[in-house]
């Protein structure tokens, strides 16, 4: 029961959150975001970081929220008020909600590009992407095209919908992923590119790469959202909170492992030795641009290409519902809207917000290029670097601070020993929980905060 008396909606089943959750954080996260930053960072060096990133700080914050969902059935907003109403810690959530929202925004834009790839490589059209960028006539259509999907999917509710499309779009993911991997390992001249994607140099780590690791890694895990407090409401106490977490930090990490061995193997395979370091610090367009141009030149390249977006489309399908699910739980908790209604509302809106950073790249002038403080963006940018990077900084922060010294502890290390054994000592006399609990207090919020501290410019690491 939730607070309003009726029965909560719940997960049909423990791998129905399971797959829903890693749908959420397998997405464009993965395959766009993940091999262009580690193309601008370094290489094997990031996904050095990066790795410890998830496992030492993704990790138990994803068991936090999950746990806070669960404990308390409620969305991120309705989970705090329950513990310690009217507080400053109001202002996690209430970012958690925001962020979600304008982040599916320009999510859905990125993802139109893909349908429109997708499009013109099946069609033959010759519509090039930058002609998709630039043309209101095609991005506005995609963009729409993409929420709808989105709302249609939300709108259907919790299990029937979400869980429904999870179960069949995730393994055919993993499948088209591998598939790709293979035939990318497979190219004469592909061992450079596992060598420079998986053998660290690690004079390359700096301080921005390990602040665009820890950045990265929330993106992908879907942490710092409030994402997996709305999933984790949906559990039933008999399920596995800690293996369930680690089954979708694994499942993401493992995609994304995947994804970086689908790109930088063909990469070096296929371009000359000269232009090589200019592919791999193309920034965003590492996918966009030159992917397809490298589909293009294999056997049976279109139908790789094909293949490819087809991917990059389902993944980013499973984010974005689950992007739109955080504001829509909370209208229907908190405002007693009904989810059809919450979903059409909230996504129309998203849409409109949507349409500036689909027009910011090229289309109009004084949204592709602006300067802040002396730094030129683009609107999707802007938008991306505000709510994309530093809010989910914040929110993770201040999670991390209001579980370990606001709310207590043992409440949430209860609940997690709900289906588990997380209290049980393990080695040394020393339990998971002890390990969790350090780690919420100590060192996710000191890392977090001089992370935090550093972007601001008010210390340089
Ligand atoms: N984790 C998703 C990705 O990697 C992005 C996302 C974040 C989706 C938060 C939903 C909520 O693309």
């Amino acid at each position: 029961m939730d607070v309003s008396g009726k029965p909560r909606e719940k997960w049909g089943s423990k791998l129905g959150f399971i797959l829903a959750a890693a749908g959420s954080a397998v997405g464009l996260g993965n395959i766009w975001r993940f091999p262009y930053l580690t193309g601008e960072n370094g290489g094997g060096a990031f996904v050095f970081v990066y790795l410890l990133c998830v496992l030492l700080i993704g990790i138990p914050l994803l068991l936090n929220e999950v746990a806070l969902g669960r404990h308390t059935k409620r969305n991120p907003i309705g989970a705090i008020q329950s513990t310690i109403p009217n507080s400053i810690w109001l202002v996690g959530p209430i970012l958690c909600i925001a962020v979600c929202f304008f982040v599916l925004s320009y999510y859905s834009v990125i993802a139109g590009w893909a349908i429109g790839f997708l499009y013109t490589n099946i069609s033959g059209s010759s519509i090039t992407f930058e002609t998709i960028q630039e043309t209101p006539k095609y991005i506005l259509p995609l963009l729409g095209i993409f929420i709808l999907m989105t709302i249609w999917i939300v709108q259907g509710g919790v299990s029937k919908g979400i869980e429904k499309a999870s179960k069949i779009l995730m393994p055919l993911l993993l499948l088209i992923v591998v598939a790709v991997a293979i035939k990318s390992l497979s190219l004469p001249g592909a061992m450079a590119g596992v060598d420079y994607y998986l053998n660290p140099d690690f004079s390359k780590i700096n301080g921005k790469v390990v602040i665009m690791a820890l950045g990265q890694a929330f993106f992908s895990l879907s942490v710092g959202w409030g994402l997996m407090i709305t999933y984790g409401s949906y559990m039933d106490k008999s399920h596995n909170i800690v293996s369930a977490g680690v089954w979708v930090a694994f499942t993401d990490t493992l995609v994304a492992l995947l994804g970086g061995l689908m790109i930088f193997p063909a990469i070096f395979a296929l371009t000359a030795p000269a232009e090589i370091e200019g592919v791999l610090t193309g920034g965003t367009t590492l996918v966009f641009n030159v992917l397809p141009q490298i589909f293009d030149q294999m056997p049976g390249g279109a139908m790789f290409g094909a293949i490819f977006f087809i991917l990059l489309v389902i993944a980013a399908l499973t984010s974005s519902i689950s992007m739109l699910e955080v504001p829509v739980s909370y209208m229907i908790d908190e405002k007693k809207w009904n989810r059809k209604k919450s979903a059409w509302v909230i996504g129309g809106f998203a849409f409109l917000l949507g349409i500036p950073s689909a027009l910011s790249f090229g289309a109009v002038d004084g949204l592709s290029a602006f300067k802040i403080f002396g730094t030129e963006y683009n609107f999707l940018g802007m938008m991306d670097t505000v709510f994309g990077t530093f809010s989910v900084i914040i929110i993770s922060l201040s999670l991390s601070l209001f579980t370990g010294w606001a709310f207590k502890t043992d409440r949430l290390v209860a609940e997690i020993n709900e289906g588990s054994s997380f209290s049980k000592p393990i080695a040394l006399g020393i339990s998971m929980a002890q390990v969790w609990v350090f780690f919420i207090k100590f060192v996710v919020p000191i890392v977090v905060g001089v992370m935090l501290l550093t972007q601001f410019g008010i210390i340089n690491i």
